[in-house]
């Protein structure tokens, strides 16, 4: 007899339909897995042979068989042991094989059979939702799993004794609650911040357009500072959002605890970090920071040191808003629609551009320094500032500076103006200016005759790239949305323009 369980294999964060069939038959003594698994997936034949043993069930001197279907499609995890277990338990008769037929199980199981938490719970239990079935999957991840729909059937056992009680009725599981992760009360705030209110003003329209900005200063300016205060200026992510992030941090395994958090996500890779780090992928796909800060932000601090390959791997995802990860036998997307920030010296001194100061290595020193990013990456950001020293006065005696829950306001205000635009626009799915399709861009923005003239100008005098002109004036129309303004001006225009154009630390790359 065939005992069959259903479960999923992950492609992106997709979870494709995995049929695990069990067979004991007669023949020479042994546990064979096939279906294209990988090295944790053959392992899962010695967990879950000492997880049964553990769980009191003795397994007959038979040749058990399983196979995963489809067979031509690559396995990856650990999340098999459990429905190979089951599937094994219901072969035996040690479980009702028409118990499992409406759930769909994931879980890893330890010796001594008890279930360990695996990633990727919530789009399992999506994906479960969808073809009308429950899921199985272990404690951990029940609260995580619980957020795919109220209605569905969704155990979540401990250890594989408590799930066969549950099924002979003599112990009931009772079902997860969805659970949500405390937002941290106390983000570090704008008002920290002395002197550089063009800093912060460039930083506020970045959070209201979800505009790329590149901040550059000498050492100790403040970049980091302003940087590290941005998610308190940020609106939480709305209902969809949230479970657009919560899944590709489910494939990634970091939800801790199974909890979802509605706070926008902020990325800061290390500087270190690899092109798989970066944009995912690796010997086991993963999602890559830039998936993890899909709705959110993704700052790369002291940009130039990245590795120059590494960086001009997120062009295509910064252009498309995925990332797609082409391995030797099939390929995998993750959504990554992120907002850049990058912070830089000008200089591996540090100082190029300060009165007063020239550089030992004299141009050469931002030269070669700059040209580490390169012009297709650069003509990605919108917003591109100087954050100069902060004078001896802005330190002693400062002007009283603004909190971040006023200026969280503002953005707010203006990220409501731009969803009520795209909808009344009909465009799905955009709700940022930074996102606009390219087509819908004189809809959007219309300047009047004075700034229109001045964007001429402007276009020809710094050669402005086709994108470059099409993303300042989506800057201004975030500018012109802050303002509260339905119509572009020419100062919202002249403010977008100077945002674009090469300031003296930027020389080389302009
Ligand atoms: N505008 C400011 N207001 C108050 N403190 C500041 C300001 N700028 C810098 N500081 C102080 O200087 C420290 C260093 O700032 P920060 O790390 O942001 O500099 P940075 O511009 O990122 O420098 P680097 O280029 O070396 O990374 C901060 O921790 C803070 O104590
Ligand atoms: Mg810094």
């Amino acid at each position: 007899m065939v005992a069959r369980v259903s479960t999923v294999a992950f492609q992106g964060i997709e979870g494709v339909p995995v049929d695990v069939q069990v067979m004991v038959a007669p023949g020479k003594i042994g546990m064979q897995i096939v279906g294209l698994p990988d090295k944790a997936v053959a392992e899962s034949r010695e967990r879950v042979q000492a997880a049964l043993h553990a769980s009191g069930l003795v397994l007959p001197p038979k040749r058990v068989t399983i196979n995963l279907a489809p067979a031509d499609l690559p396995k990856e995890g650990s999340h098999f042991d459990l429905p190979i277990a089951l599937g094994l338990m219901a072969a035996l008769g040690a479980i009702p094989a028409d118990a499992l037929a409406d759930f769909v199980v994931i879980g890893e199981l330890n010796l001594d059979g008890s279930i360990a938490a695996v990633a990727g719970a919530l789009p399992a239990a999506i994906g479960a939702n969808a073809l009308g079935k429950g899921l199985i999957c272990p404690a951990e991840s029940g609260p995580e799993a619980a957020w795919a729909g109220e209605g569905m059937d969704i155990l979540a056992p401990r250890s594989l004794i408590a799930l066969a009680n549950h099924f002979r009725g003599t112990q009931v599981l009772s079902r997860p609650v969805p659970a949500v992760r405390a937002s941290p009360a106390n983000l570090p705030d704008l008002a920290d911040i002395k002197g550089q209110e063009s800093a912060k003003r460039a930083l506020e329209v970045a959070a209201a357009g979800g505009h790329n900005l590149l901040m550059v200063g000498p050492p100790g300016s403040g970049k980091s500072m302003l940087a590290a205060r941005l998610p308190s200026i940020l609106p939480t992510l709305s209902p969809t959002e949230l479970l657009d992030v919560s899944m590709i941090h489910s494939v990634a395994g970091q939800l801790s605890g199974g909890k979802l958090s509605d706070r926008r996500p902020f990325r800061t890779p290390h500087h270190s970090a690899t092109m798989a780090a970066l944009v995912g992928g690796g010997l086991r796909a993963r999602p890559g920071e830039a998936s993890l800060a899909h709705h959110g932000v993704l700052f790369l601090d002291e940009l130039p040191e990245f590795q120059p390959q590494v960086l001009d791997a997120l062009r295509q995802p910064l252009e498309t808003g995925e990332c797609i990860i082409a391995r030797a036998n099939h390929r995998v997307s993750y959504p990554a629609s992120f907002q850049l920030i990058a912070a830089m010296n000008p200089c591996r001194c540090g100082m190029a551009g300060e009165p007063g100061q020239t550089c030992a290595r004299g141009i050469r020193c931002a030269a070669d320094y700059q040209a580490r990013i390169s012009g297709p990456m650069m003509d990605r950001i919108d917003i591109r500032i100087d954050v100069p020293a902060v004078t001896a006065v802005d330190l002693i005696r400062p002007m009283p500076a603004e909190r971040s829950a006023d200026v969280a306001r503002r953005v707010e205000r203006a990220r409501e103006r731009q969803r009520e635009r795209f909808q009344a626009l009909d465009i799905p799915g955009i709700a940022l200016n930074a996102r606009a399709p390219t087509s819908m861009i004189e809809a959007l923005a219309e300047p009047d005759a004075g700034a229109l003239q001045l964007l001429r100008d402007a276009a020809e005098k710094f050669r402005f790239s086709a994108r470059g002109y099409h993303r300042v004036l989506k800057v201004a129309r975030t500018l012109a949305d802050l303002d509260g303004s339905e119509k572009l001006g020419r100062i919202h225009l002249a403010e977008a323009i100077s945002y674009r154009i090469p300031s003296d630390r930027l020389m080389a790359v302009a």
